[in-house]
């Protein structure tokens, strides 16, 4: 027989993501609405290791669903890699009675709590929280929708400048190792190319779309370029390389950064965090642990915590099809 669930715990780790507080929100009203008690974690693993924790109720999480950030905090945390770390970290889950943790993060967050599952038998529900959309078993993961807005509106700005100046823009954004952002944003924005690392370009073939955009007649150009893609690596080096060889551009580099992090998270991210969590908590009082909440297809559906983490996602090649003829 499973053991009844009384008492949820809920923590944010790993990078930020707008949606995280609608996150929060949508699991301790989930557990007021079931009856059960909720506890939140501060500063993700970190708060686990150091019993750092704040009882969360129906109204303590009132007027946060449209806060970017996160009001639980976040952290990377390098103690919760050791073993000694987890020790504590799972000596304080037990000594506040949490039957159950819901972990709203991304892969690393997931590998955090697949190990705490496995040495110390603590049930863990996983929520795909995070900006760059890399998470296997979920279509979108919270933040994504506010990040890519938040670069085509940084972006939009950008192409007034490139117009007026008749310049070449290279603008960095966010993902790790993965192109989504990139992608997306990148159509949506227009760009004249986009640098991803699914997806070698190569310079020769940057280059020449570049002189080929000129000489049909482009007189300023955006290229978005994916923090992890392999000749965007080094982007101001990127854009002195197009300079040396194409010296008629005016090249200048944007880097967005921690821009792409912030921000009052859009409808599409309120609504996925919500229905990912009420899902993580009837799932968690179903006794169900060691999987992920994600959201295929526009439903809400549970996948084996190992599984997410055993794939990537792959990116969508029709998009880069249809950048490539819309750059035309
Ligand atoms: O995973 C989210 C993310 O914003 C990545 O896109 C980026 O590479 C990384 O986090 C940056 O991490 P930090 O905020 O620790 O510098």
């Amino acid at each position: 027989m499973t053991k009844r669930i009384k008492r949820i715990g809920v923590m944010t780790s790993g990078g930020d993501s707008p949606g995280m507080n609608a996150a929060i929100r949508a699991v301790a009203r989930a557990c007021a609405y079931y009856r059960v008690e909720c506890f939140g974690f501060m500063r993700g693993f970190q708060g686990m290791i150091e019993g750092d924790y704040i009882e969360l109720n129906a109204r303590s999480v009132r007027n946060i669903i449209n806060l970017g950030g996160t009001v639980l905090k976040s952290a990377r945390s390098k103690e919760f890699l050791t073993e000694e770390g987890r020790e504590k970290a799972a000596a304080h889950l037990k000594k506040a009675n949490i039957d159950a943790m819901i972990l709203i993060g991304g892969d690393g967050t997931f590998r955090g709590g697949k190990i705490l599952s496995e040495e110390h038998n603590i049930p863990v529900i996983g929520v795909p929280g995070t900006i760059d959309n890399d998470i296997f078993g979920t279509h979108y993961t919270i933040g994504y929708d506010t990040a890519l807005n938040t670069v085509i509106d940084a972006v939009d700005k950008i192409r007034d400048t490139a117009s007026s100046h008749n310049r070449l823009f290279f603008v960095e954004v966010m993902g790790r190792d993965a192109g989504f952002i990139a992608l997306n944003s990148g159509i949506g924005a227009g760009a004249e190319e986009i640098l991803i690392p699914e997806e070698d370009l190569g310079l020769d073939r940057l280059l020449n779309s570049l002189e080929r955009s000129r000489r049909s007649g482009k007189t300023s150009s955006i290229v978005i370029v994916s923090e992890g893609d392999k000749i965007g690596k080094n982007v101001f080096e990127l854009a002195a390389y197009v300079k040396d060889n194409l010296p008629y551009y005016d090249a200048k580099v944007t880097v967005l950064g921690h821009i792409q992090r912030g921000g009052s998270p859009t409808c599409f991210d309120r609504v996925l965090a919500s229905r990912l969590c009420v899902k993580a908590v009837e799932l968690a009082l179903d006794g169900q642990q060691d999987i992920m909440v994600g959201m295929m297809n526009n439903e809400i559906k549970a996948i084996e915590l190992v599984n997410a983490l055993k794939s990537k996602p792959t990116i969508n090649k029709e998009l880069l099809r249809i950048s490539d003829i819309l750059s035309v």
